[in-house]
This record gives structure tokens, C-alpha cells and sequence, in this order.
């Protein structure tokens, strides 16, 4: 594709984000070089009776120096409004499905502050022992099951639940929260969501269930606690503040979606990126311990698995010499940022040594600052050090299935080999 700052669309999901990963990565790199602040008009969306007005359109904000001082300044780019759509939902809709992802100060640091204290070290301790157990069951699983397809096998199953585990949510319910996760980051794929079927009705009913699950589990943990963070949560009796029945649903509808679907993208853009760089397979192979910290880092900055998340102007302000307006929509592009050359040395090359590596795919410095940040990279190490060891000749063996998706830069199938 032959690239002019005029031709990239950056709404036109069957278009541009249906490219290649190497194409996409030239349009970005033009953009960050002739046009770093550029605009686009909102897409419209298709196939829904519920009808949505279409938007004003936003500012696509490119450089890892644009992305930094955005997330830097949360009193000026507001998450409130949307941060995970660019459409305008309506307030109870984004409280419904984003939780505290979507609100800002004094709110946002409220449920932050109650969150973080329910991840305490104790809680966090059970959960990473949990880590290697599962790694272990995902993989007897994944030997027997001769499905070939590393999404289904393993990269969908083992974050989903680790989550739920998390959450004290019962095996039986596991196969619903992976289909309405599916459904709630689908953005209509149609594998996802068959042809036919309302993709906003589809949207509403996956969050409602997971919010009717949770608000059950909830419910019975008042009264009955256990050593869980669900239970912490809940009690004020546990934490000296707790979630209302609403926000601990909201929250793990935003733990399924944000902490399932991007630990799943990191783990299957590893498994591509070693089968297309063998060298740099066989250097974790041969020192895991020496290079996981680099190297789980470097595949997170690679697979950039959240491509953006949204932010609306407080107040005007000016960004590489544009005149931003209160009110302005922008997408800060954590992918693009990540393959900045003024922050990354190479940044096309795929290094497990890539050190420094301030990459920004779990967001840039500020307050919504990925959570579960170290969670992830601990399943990512993990899962990578239990496969490598296991099954040092791992590959895939055909192409990535792309999901239709700007937002999530999700790999639907890929086939592959254990040995
Ligand atoms: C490789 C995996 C992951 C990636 C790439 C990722 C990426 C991100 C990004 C880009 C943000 C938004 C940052 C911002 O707006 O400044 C975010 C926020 C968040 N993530 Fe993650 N994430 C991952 C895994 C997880 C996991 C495992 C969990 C759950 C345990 C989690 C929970 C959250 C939560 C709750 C927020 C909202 C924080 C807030 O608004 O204060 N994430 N993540």
C-alpha cells in the first residue's frame, strides 16, 4: 500500500486495520513524521437498531512524546468522557462497561485507592502460585487436544482463568465469561458475532451477564467471606472502603476485558514473533532467566495488545503546534508511540535483549496506569518459560486471523505446532 498522510483513514476498520501489522507500522511511522497530531472523522456504527449520532471526529496522537504528556496531564485530557470509545455512550453505559478506566479524580482515585488495596501482596501471592499451576493444566490441556488453533488452546484459556480464579468466579461459568469478553472487544467481527445479529444488542447482553455473574458472587460474599479479593472487595469490615454491588460488577467486566483479551494478544504476538525470528527464540531458549525481564517487556512493546485508549480536552491546548479545543476528542496510539524512533533504538527490530525499553503498551506514566501490569508480565513469563522449556521447537505454522479491530490488537486463530 502506498501510504500519503491524505489516504490513511484511521476509522476504516475493513480497510486500514484489516493491513498487515508491517503495513499499518508505515502508516503510523508517516504520520508520526508529517503529521504527528492528525485528524479523523468518527466512524458510524453499522448493523445496530440502536442508533448512535456520529461523532465530531478525533485527533490521532502519534509520538511517544504526544502520549506521555497526555497521560501526564489527566486534569486537561479527561478519561471520563469515553476512554475506551470513541463513541459517546451514554454515562450509565460507560460506567456499565469501563468501570474507573473511565471516570477521572475525585472518583477515579477512589476506586483506584480500593482496587490497588484488594491487590495486596497476600492476595497477589495466591494468585501468582496459582500462575504456575494453571500454566501446568492449560498445557496437559492444550497436548490432548489436538486442536492446533494456540488461541484456543492456550492464550485464550490461561488469562481468563487466572482472572476468575482471581475473582473466586466458579469453573462452571468460565466458558461464558471467554464467549462475552469475546463479544464485548469483537467490534462486530463477524466470526465473533454471527451475520444477523444486532453487534450493540450482542454488546449490552455480554455485559450484562458478566454483571449479573459478579453481582451474584458479590451478594454471597458479604455474607459469606473468604480469603479473596471478591470477598475483600465487598467488606468494608476487610478494607476500611468497599465497591457498591454496581462498581464491583463494573470492575470485572473491566478486569475480564482489559486483563483477558491484552494478556491473550501479548501471548500469541510471542508466539509469532519467535516463529518469525527464530534467532531470537533460540536466545530465551538458551538463558530464560537472564532475558525474561527484557524479553516479556520487549513482546509487550512488539504486540502493543491496547492500540489505543481515548482522552477529551478540559481545556485548550496545543500539541506538536495544533490547537487543541475543550471538548476535542484525541486516540493516544500506544503502538505508534512504540515504534517511535526517537524513543527506541531499531524500533522495527524485534530484541529480547532491547534494554532500555520504556514502552508504553500498558500506557504511559499517570494515573490509569495498567493494574494489572505486573500480573501480566508474570502470566507472560510464566506461560513463554513452561512452553520454551517444554516444547523448545514450538511454531506457528500459518498465518494470524487479525481481529476487526482498531482498539484491540487481537489475534482471532493461530495454528501452530508443539513440536
Ligand atoms: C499484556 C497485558 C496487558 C496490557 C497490554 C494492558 C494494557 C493496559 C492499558 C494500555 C491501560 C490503559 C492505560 C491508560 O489509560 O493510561 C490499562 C489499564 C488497565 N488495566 Fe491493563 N493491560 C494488560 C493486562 C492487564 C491485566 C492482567 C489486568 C487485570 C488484572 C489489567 C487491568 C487493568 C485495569 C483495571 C486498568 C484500568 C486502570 C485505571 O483506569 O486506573 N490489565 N491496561
Amino acid at each position: 500500500m502506498q501510504w500519503s498522510v491524505d489516504n490513511i483513514n484511521l476509522s476504516d476498520i475493513d480497510g486500514f486495520w484489516a493491513r498487515p501489522w508491517s503495513e499499518r507500522d508505515e502508516a503510523f511511522k508517516l504520520l508520526r513524521h508529517e503529521r504527528p497530531v492528525s485528524w479523523h472523522p468518527d466512524a458510524a456504527v453499522e448493523g445496530s437498531a440502536i442508533e448512535f449520532p456520529v461523532g465530531n471526529g478525533y485527533y490521532a496522537l502519534t509520538t511517544y512524546q504526544d502520549v506521555q504528556i497526555a497521560s501526564r496531564h489527566p486534569e486537561v485530557f479527561l478519561s471520563g468522557p469515553g476512554a475506551v470509545s470513541t463513541l459517546d455512550l451514554p454515562p450509565e453505559m460507560v460506567e456499565y462497561f469501563s468501570g474507573m478506566i473511565s471516570t477521572d479524580d475525585p472518583k477515579h482515585a477512589r476506586l483506584r485507592r480500593i482496587v490497588s488495596k484488594a491487590f495486596n501482596p497476600r492476595n497477589v501471592q495466591a494468585v501468582e502460585d496459582s500462575i504456575e499451576r494453571l500454566a501446568d493444566e492449560v498445557l496437559a490441556r492444550a497436548k490432548t487436544s489436538g486442536t492446533g488453533d494456540f488461541i484456543t488452546d492456550i492464550a485464550a484459556p490461561f488469562p481468563l482463568e487466572i482472572i476468575c480464579q482471581m475473582m473466586g468466579v466458579p469453573a462452571s461459568e468460565y466458558d461464558t465469561v471467554l464467549q462475552c469478553s469475546n463479544v464485548i472487544l469483537s467490534n462486530g467481527d463477524s466470526d465473533i458475532i454471527p451475520e444477523g445479529t444486532d453487534p450493540v444488542l450482542a454488546f449490552l447482553e455480554a455485559g450484562a451477564t458478566l454483571t449479573g455473574i459478579m453481582e451474584e458472587l458479590g451478594a454471597y460474599r458479604i455474607d459469606n467471606p473468604i480469603d479473596d479479593i471478591t470477598s475483600a472487595l465487598v467488606n468494608a469490615e476487610i478494607e476500611s472502603e468497599k465497591l457498591t454491588k454496581q462498581e464491583l460488577a463494573s470492575f470485572f467486566v473491566l478486569l475480564v476485558t482489559a486483563g483477558n483479551e491484552t494478556t491473550r494478544t501479548a501471548l500469541a504476538h510471542a508466539l509469532h514473533a519467535f516463529t518469525t525470528y527464530p534467532e531470537q527464540k533460540q536466545r530465551m531458549i538458551d538463558d530464560f532467566d537472564g532475558l525474561a525481564k527484557t524479553g516479556v517487556d520487549e513482546i509487550v512493546r512488539w504486540a502493543s495488545p491496547v492500540t489505543w485508549m481515548r482522552r477529551t480536552l478540559a481545556t485548550d491546548y496545543q500539541l506538536s503546534g495544533v490547537d487543541l479545543k475543550a471538548g476535542d476528542k484525541v486516540l493516544l496510539f500506544y503502538n505508534s508511540a512504540n515504534r517511535d524512533e526517537k524513543a527506541f533504538v531499531n524500533p522495527d527490530v524485534f530484541d529480547v535483549g532491547r534494554t532500555p525499553n520504556d514502552h508504553y503498551g500498558f500506557g504511559a506514566p499517570g494515573p490509569h496506569f495498567c493494574l494489572g501490569a505486573h500480573l501480566a508480565k508474570r502470566e507472560i513469563t510464566v506461560m513463554w518459560r513452561e512452553l520454551l522449556r517444554r516444547y523448545p521447537a514450538i511454531c506457528a505454522t500459518g498465518e494470524p486471523a487479525q481481529l476487526r479491530s482498531s482498539f484491540v490488537n487481537g489475534i482471532k486463530r493461530l495454528p501452530y505446532a508443539l513440536n
